[in-house]
This record gives C-alpha cells, sequence and structure tokens, in this order.
C-alpha cells in the first residue's frame, strides 16, 4: 500500500457547511444497496439526545449551517424531536432523511414544531409491488404515500430520493411522475454509490450501458418539461464515464458525518478505509476534529495525491475522485481513483461495467444481519 504524504501544512482549513447526522443504523426496510456499513452500530452504543445538542452546537460554532437527520431510519429514534429542536436553537437548517415508515400527524407535528425544516423521503420504485420488494417490507410504498401527503399538507418542502439501479432504473420516468402526483419540489435521482451493502450486492445492482443511455434520455425530457416547477438531479453513475466524481467537494473540505455512536468520518463510508483510526466525538472537540485530526487532514486538499492525480489540471475539480472507492477497487485509499480512465487500475472499473456477454448477474440480498451475497 502506498503510505500518502501528510496534507501540506494549512493554517487554516476550509470551513465545513453541511453535517450528516446518521442518528441511528436501526432501520424498517432492508435495501440491498444501502450504503451503511456492514457491521451497524448498535443502538445501545447511539449518542444521546444531549450528546446530539452538543456536537450540533459545536458543528454551528464550526460553520454547519445545514444538517441531514438520516441513518438507518431517524424517526426510530424517540429522541428526534429534542435533536430537531437542539438544532434549530443552535441555527442549523435541519432536513429529516426517512423512509416514510413510522411518520403520522402527530409525530410530524412534534417536529415541525421543535423547527423541522424540510423533509427528503426515499422511494424504490414507483410501483407499491416492486417498491416493497426491493425495501423488503410489505406495505412501505403506502407509508411513503401518505407520510408525503402529510408533508405537503403540513406545508414543508419535500424532497424524494430514489437510489437507482439495475431493478429500477427502465421506470425512471415512472419514477419522475410519481413525486410529480406527489407535489415533490425536488426529486434526487442517484445512480448507486457502491459502499457498505451496495458494495456487496454490486454484481446485482450494476445496470447495463444500454440502460443508462435510455434513463439520461429520459431524464433530460422531464427536465426540460418540468423546469421552473421541480428540481431533477440526475447524480452522475461514475463507473461508466471514466469521469472521476469530486467525491464530497473534497475530503475535509465541506461536510462531515457523524455516525450513530460518534465517530467522525471526512464522508460516511470512512470507516471502510481500515487505517484511518477516526476520531470520536465522544472523546475530541469537534473542532479540533475537523482543524486538527490526523484522519480529516489525511486525504484533504492536493499534497497527498499519487499516480497521475498528481500533476494532473483536473485535480483542484475533483480532488482525485473518491478515496473510499480508490481503497475498495484496488486495496489503496491513495490510489487514483479507479472510474478515471487516467488511472493505471481503470480495468477493474472497465471489466464491471463491460461483462462477459451472456453472463447473468447473480440476485441481490437485503441488507440483513448475516446476508451473504453471491459473488459473480
Ligand atoms: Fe481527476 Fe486524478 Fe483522474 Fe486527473 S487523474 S481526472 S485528478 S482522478
Ligand atoms: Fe469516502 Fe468518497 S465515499 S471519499
Amino acid at each position: 500500500m502506498t503510505v500518502p504524504r501528510p496534507a501540506a501544512a494549512s493554517p487554516e482549513p476550509p470551513r465545513p457547511w453541511a453535517l450528516l447526522a446518521e442518528l441511528t443504523h436501526a432501520c424498517p426496510l432492508h435495501c440491498p444497496y444501502c450504503s451503511n456499513p456492514l457491521e451497524l452500530a448498535r443502538r445501545s452504543a447511539e449518542l444521546t439526545a444531549a450528546e446530539w445538542a452538543d456536537v450540533l452546537r459545536q458543528a454551528a460554532d464550526l460553520g454547519v449551517v445545514h444538517t441531514h437527520l438520516s441513518g438507518g431510519e431517524p424517526l426510530l429514534r424517540p429522541d428526534l424531536e429534542r435533536i430537531v429542536a437542539a438544532a434549530e436553537g443552535a441555527g442549523v437548517y435541519t432536513q429529516l432523511v426517512t423512509s416514510g415508515t413510522g411518520l403520522d400527524e402527530d409525530r410530524l407535528s412534534a417536529l415541525r414544531a421543535a423547527g423541522l425544516r424540510s423533509v427528503q423521503l426515499s422511494v424504490q420504485h414507483a410501483e407499491a409491488a416492486a417498491n416493497d420488494r426491493i425495501a423488503g417490507r410489505p406495505s412501505s410504498f403506502a407509508a411513503k404515500e401518505r407520510a408525503a401527503a402529510l408533508v405537503r399538507r403540513a406545508g414543508l418542502p419535500l424532497g424524494l430520493n430514489v437510489v437507482l439501479h439495475r431493478d429500477n432504473l427502465d421506470t425512471v420516468g415512472a419514477l419522475v411522475e410519481l413525486g410529480e402526483s406527489w407535489g415533490v419540489d425536488r426529486i434526487e435521482l442517484a445512480n448507486t454509490q457502491f459502499y457498505g451493502w451496495g458494495l456487496l450486492n454490486r454484481a446485482a445492482l450494476l445496470p447495463t450501458r444500454e440502460q443508462l443511455a435510455r434513463a439520461r434520455e429520459t431524464v433530460e425530457h422531464h427536465r426540460e418539461r418540468l423546469a421552473g416547477r421541480v428540481e431533477l438531479v440526475w447524480v452522475v453513475p461514475d463507473y461508466f464515464d471514466g469521469i472521476a466524481k469530486p467525491c464530497m467537494g473534497g475530503w475535509g473540505a465541506v461536510s462531515l458525518t457523524v455516525t450513530p455512536d460518534g465517530t467522525a468520518l471526512p464522508c460516511p463510508a470512512a470507516a471502510s478505509l481500515p487505517d484511518l483510526d477516526p476520531p470520536n466525538v465522544r472523546d475530541r472537540p469537534l473542532d479540533w476534529i475537523w482543524d486538527r485530526s490526523p484522519a480529516f487532514a489525511r486525504y484533504r486538499g492536493t499534497a497527498w495525491m499519487t499516480g497521475p492525480c498528481g500533476t494532473c489540471p483536473r485535480r483542484e475539480e475533483d480532488f482525485g475522485g473518491c478515496r473510499c472507492q480508490a481503497y475498495a477497487l484496488t486495496g489503496d485509499a491513495a490510489r487514483t481513483d479507479p472510474a478515471c480512465a487516467l488511472s493505471p487500475d481503470h480495468h477493474v472499473v472497465r471489466a464491471l461495467t463491460d461483462p462477459d456477454a451472456g453472463v447473468t448477474p447473480p440476485l441481490y440480498v437485503h441488507r440483513r444481519p448475516g446476508a451473504v451475497p453471491q459473488v459473480r
């Protein structure tokens, strides 16, 4: 493994503006593309509401203005209202990222009273039966439909989030129309990023090039049609284009993640890096974590870069791609992201996206402790 050079000494790292607060890994759904780590945090290890309140105050002092309250399913936290109120008190905008399961009128009204500003609802498919099959939970589509209606009635901004893969990409047009009929303001169509459970299911979830081309065309059509009414976001599938994504807007540059047990990470998947030794908010103040911890400095800026990134004119734009993907595909997080066509490891990605003709992909398995996917 390449030992990265330390980041260039910087008197003042950039300030973060966003915090992904993973309140719990517990979830009523079992999505096969879940990016949560394979080893989920125990409920008994979760930060308390008082600890989250402290994290949110410190985050605000650091410059954070926006937090995604996520999971797992954050509605499983009975003290979610206290956490929302703490964010509101600290002046941090809150967005609840939820599957919709467990949201009723009383809960939404309590969250709204606590200061909740917006909701992002996940959907797995435009058809109820297929949605429930992918989510691994009966009646979950009906719960989402009810949740969407409640949020609209409460007058909160509502976004739809769809993770796209081989099993739903051909219905992207129907998904956009579903969001429209539910009155959403924004639809995020995010091609699966392969981390955690999604990485284990990669062979089953990877779409074909033909599927992607058709979906892109459909999204373009709807984007023009909905211009000025619904924002349509297409998160590019970086395995297919030979272009690395500017992951997280750069390592330790604009946002941070705090996991249910208080581990602070420069990105949600960074717990997969074996030698990162991430700090914990129970042990260190957040400003130390952001400004001075070795984990946040490790891949900040460009001084750590190896291979073609080191001299590439795009290195300030894409930051060498994704460290977690580089590690997942090469075993070395400091290598150029193999999604980039200039990477000496790009053939690894090509082999995944252009499999031998006639090979049938395996079935995915749902996120459940002990589940073992087939490997192609
Ligand atoms: Fe980006 Fe590195 Fe590829 Fe250049 S070589 S385009 S910096 S990933
Ligand atoms: Fe960790 Fe991209 S997901 S750097």
